[in-house]
């Protein structure tokens, strides 16, 4: 069984002058411990996919399993410990809380779990460590440089374990040494075992996944595996 499992996907963004059908019939499985890059040219409908398969968008027609299970007709509460417990996401513009520190912000990728505070502490020290942060935990986010606040969002999101991470342009903002860090960092987290999407324009970047998925026009182009 695919860890996720779209069917025949459509969406249609209303609430502007004219509806936008940002995709229009995307049929995709991808399976636990894929390392996929979505790419495509601006406005093809990658950050919509992304969001659809991250339960934070609901698709306007057709079938989307996590897991086996049909998402599209689960309630919202139980969407939202699914999301919070099985999805890591990480944006391009890396989303912290300006007021929190590293430590405090990664924290947050716990909020939905019950855990002592012993485990917590030890959950977001590995995640801190994982992302070699562990000497900037009382730092605020401007007080780091780009890459520095991008590994800290990449604790933030795999402090629970989740089983996929979903990255939506990780190294848009970063220069290129701090971007091949970044990607160096997901991917190790893929070979261990973490299902790995990218949305990424950077050929070198898709070049390194196990799948490329090309978009166009809302639909996918073009879908080659790597042989290896
Ligand atoms: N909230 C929204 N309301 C209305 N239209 C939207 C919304 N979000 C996206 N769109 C439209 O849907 C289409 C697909 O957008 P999407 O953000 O998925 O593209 P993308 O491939 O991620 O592009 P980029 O590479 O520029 O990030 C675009 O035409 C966009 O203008
Ligand atoms: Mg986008």
């Amino acid at each position: 069984m695919p860890l996720i499992s779209l069917q025949d996907i459509h969406h249609t963004y209303t609430g502007t002058e004219r509806a936008v059908h940002a995709l229009r019939g995307v049929t995709l499985d991808i399976d636990a411990g894929e390392f996929v890059a979505i790419t495509g040219p601006s406005g093809c409908g990658k950050s919509t996919l992304l969001n659809i398969i991250g339960t934070l968008e609901k698709a306007s027609a057709g079938r989307c399993e996590f897991n086996g299970r049909d998402i599209t007709t689960i309630p919202d509460r139980d969407l939202a410990h699914l999301r919070a417990t099985q999805i890591g996401f990480v944006f391009q513009n890396f989303n912290l809380i300006d007021h929190l520190s590293v430590y405090q912000n990664i924290e947050l990728g716990l909020r939905y779990r019950r855990d002592n505070l012993k485990n917590r502490r030890d959950l977001v020290v590995e995640a801190m460590d994982r992302v070699g942060m562990g000497h900037r935990a009382d730092h605020l986010p401007r007080q780091l440089s780009g890459g520095q606040q991008q590994r800290c969002a990449i604790a933030r999101a795999i402090v629970g374990h989740p089983v996929i991470v979903l990255a939506d342009e990780p190294t848009g903002n970063l220069d290129s040494r701090n971007a091949a860090q970044t990607l160096g960092i997901l991917k190790e987290l893929n070979d261990k075992g973490t299902t790995l999407i990218i949305v990424t324009h950077a050929l070198s970047q898709a070049d390194q996944a196990s799948r490329v998925v090309e978009m166009h026009d809302g639909r996918i182009h073009i879908s080659s595996r790597r042989l290896s």
